[in-house]
């Protein structure tokens, strides 16, 4: 349904857990994901928040899926689509690949470029927003290559690691995604 070349976005399924909790409490990961401060999570809070993303999916409260490898057939991430005005045709994404080994290989890129081709042509959202900690430069990158643009920034919105961070907030419009496409397609990117 949503095949890229390296990887492919699906459901997550009860038999993730396993994976998910070799990264989920992990020091790194989570200050990236600013939600160090909620502690560590035990597998059966996971598999209560897996049931979730089937309930929330099914309301139409918000698109959550796993990130699958296809080369391995293995589980390395999850990303989502949450915070939905339906009225604005607006929402919020978010993404994490929990095993670092995959970080800076292009397999974010290549995720969130099914997220929003899903979240745009699919869905028929006009607008999509996101939040990165100033200090998460690979995430920021990442998501200008997929046509995200800074539009401002909470300042010192979150403490971590001892530190008050600023939060970059970004966002694209349909129309800018459409040409984003077309510039790509013309340089063969
Ligand atoms: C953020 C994340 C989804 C990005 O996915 P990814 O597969 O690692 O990213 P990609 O390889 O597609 O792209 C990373 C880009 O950042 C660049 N980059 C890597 N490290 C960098 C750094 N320290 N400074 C600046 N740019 C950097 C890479 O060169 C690449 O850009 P390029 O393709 O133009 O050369 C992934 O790293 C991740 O999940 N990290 C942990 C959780 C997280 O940070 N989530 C986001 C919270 S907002």
């Amino acid at each position: 349904m949503f095949v890229g070349k390296m990887v492919r976005l699906r459901s997550f399924e009860l038999s993730d857990l396993d994976e998910i909790m070799k990264h989920w409490n992990v020091r790194d990961l989570r200050q990236l994901l600013g939600s160090i401060d909620r502690g560590a999570v035990s597998s059966h809070e996971e598999e209560e928040w897996i049931r979730n993303t089937w309930k929330r999916r099914q309301e139409r409260e918000a698109f959550t899926m796993a990130i699958e490898d296809i080369a391995k057939g293995k589980l390395i991430g999850g990303l989502g689509i949450f915070n939905i005005d339906w009225t604005s045709r607006s929402a919020e994404i978010g993404i994490s690949i929990h095993n670092p080994k995959y970080w800076g290989k292009g397999y974010g890129k290549e995720a969130l470029s099914l997220l929003i081709e899903f979240a745009f042509r699919d869905l028929n959202f006009n607008r999509l927003g996101l939040e990165v900690f100033e200090f998460n430069l690979r995430a920021k990158k990442c998501y200008i290559n997929v046509g995200f643009q800074e539009v401002g920034r909470w300042r010192k919105k979150k403490y971590i690691n001892g530190k008050y961070h600023d939060s970059i907030l970004m966002d694209i419009l349909k129309n800018e995604w459409k040409k984003h496409l077309t510039n790509r397609s013309r340089i063969g990117k």
